[in-house]
């Protein structure tokens, strides 16, 4: 049957860092002409507002409180790939007679499984990369531990990644002929490239309850670029040790902070809290992109999450890099030293992060000898962070390329 519209399903891996760049990728599909269906848990799926694209249950065997109640990951990741296939295939065959039948799987890149449910009902499989191109290549080189990955990239239609070719250009080359790999990011909503922020110009999900418009109202009393924000993402917990040195660093930066801290429950020094005034404000969690994109905001303290890195680099805010795993360590080289868009942080013997440190490397970015340098770096990426996603830009092309297939595709 000739497909009346191409039907996408679009499936994350349910975290926080990984629903956000899927769930962005869906809707601009849908912005395209396609009809974009976003499959999520049932535990994660309440907190999706999506008025463009559909939004699909599939289950992980674990609805009610999702990977918290499974006993280990290995168990999780075990049960999603059983129930997580068989509710995924319903979802296919729900629309099977419709007038819009799937097809295409585009699918977090964690679960490889989603390939499987792809070629038993023929139709296509894209794998969407939540890292940037050179960290996962350097994953597929050398570590045998997460091959099974990486090892089906070479059989899949497509492996998205969230980067754009002008930032990634040398690795992009590398890996012509290597995997199928399009570069389609930054996953950052449009609006806030364009600084025209209103209506459904959010991700559209947030896991953790967002505080109102206290951050914003905060911000508006503050002069252009003097405010440091700090964020450590959603999956790191940083150990009271490393926060007293934070606090100790923003206090002796002289500087107003934003600082989100997920879990601060004694963890802040009682001086310290008591000492904040109007100079600070600690929130448990933010709308980022909201904050990044205001004028106040003149440096992002980030532990170098791509997602986290990808918005402050699109935004234009000059980084103080604290990498703490996996990708994240990489990230900071490349801010540093490749766009150099910031300065990294020199860990002590213990691995943390003291105060003295900060305070220089908050000073460094935002008045230093490099600050000047920095600034015109981080206006420069965020123009072309802007530039390949807008119409004819490097990104937007490879995404109208995917779509021509889908529109010509069989469901
Ligand atoms: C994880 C890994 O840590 C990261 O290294 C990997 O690249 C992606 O998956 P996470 O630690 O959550 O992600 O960091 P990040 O990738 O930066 O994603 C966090 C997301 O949460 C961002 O999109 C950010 O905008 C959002 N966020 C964060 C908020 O909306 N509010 C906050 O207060 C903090």
């Amino acid at each position: 049957m000739e497909n009346q519209r191409g039907h996408v399903i679009v499936l994350p891996y349910p975290a926080q860092g990984h629903i956000n760049p899927l769930l962005q990728f869906a809707k601009r599909l849908a912005s395209k002409g396609l009809e974009a269906t976003f499959a999520t848990t049932h535990y994660t799926v309440k907190s999706i507002q999506a008025t463009t694209v559909g939004v699909e249950p599939i289950s992980d065997g674990f609805d009610e409180g999702g990977f918290k109640q499974a006993p280990s990951v290995k168990a999780y990741l075990e049960s999603f790939k059983t129930v997580g296939s068989r509710t995924l295939a319903e979802i296919i065959v729900k629309y099977k007679d419709s007038d819009s039948p799937v097809c295409c799987i585009v699918y977090d890149s964690l679960l490889i499984w989603a390939l499987d449910v792809a070629r038993q009902f023929g139709i296509y499989g894209a794998a969407m990369l939540t890292n940037s191109a050179s960290v996962c290549s350097m994953y597929w080189q050398i570590n045998q531990a997460i091959l099974e990955k990486f090892g089906c990239l070479n059989k899949i239609d497509w492996v998205f990644c969230n980067s754009f070719e002008e930032l990634e250009d040398e690795l992009v080359k590398a890996m012509l002929g290597l995997w199928p790999l399009v570069m389609i990011g930054p996953m950052v909503p449009s609006a806030y490239l364009d600084q025209q922020i209103a209506g459904d110009s959010a991700y559209g999900a947030s896991l953790w309850k967002q505080t109102g418009d206290e951050c914003i109202r905060w911000l508006d009393k503050k002069p252009e670029n003097s405010v440091v924000y700090v964020s450590f993402g959603s999956m790191t917990d940083i150990a009271a040790k490393q926060a007293e040195q934070i606090a100790l660093g923003l206090k002796a930066s002289n500087k107003s902070f934003l600082w989100v801290i997920k879990d601060n429950e004694n963890k802040l020094p009682v001086e310290f809290v008591n000492s904040i005034g109007e100079t600070g404000l600690v929130v448990t969690w933010c709308n980022q992109l909201e904050v990044l994109a205001h004028q106040a905001v003149g440096c992002f303290i980030t532990h170098c999450g791509w997602n986290s890195i990808l918005e402050g680099l699109s935004l234009g805010v000059p980084m103080v890099a604290v990498p703490q795993w996996s990708d994240q360590p990489t990230n900071a080289k490349f801010v540093e030293e490749v766009w150099k868009i910031g300065v990294r942080v020199r860990k002590d013997e213990n691995g943390i992060v003291i105060g003295e440190e900060l305070k220089m490397c908050v000073n460094e970015v935002m008045d230093g000898e490099k600050s000047k340098e920095i600034k015109r770096n981080a206006s420069k990426w965020r123009e072309l962070a802007k530039k390949a996603v807008s119409v004819g830009g490097s990104s937007d092309r490879n995404i109208d390329e995917f779509v021509a297939k889908m529109l010509k595709a069989e469901g």
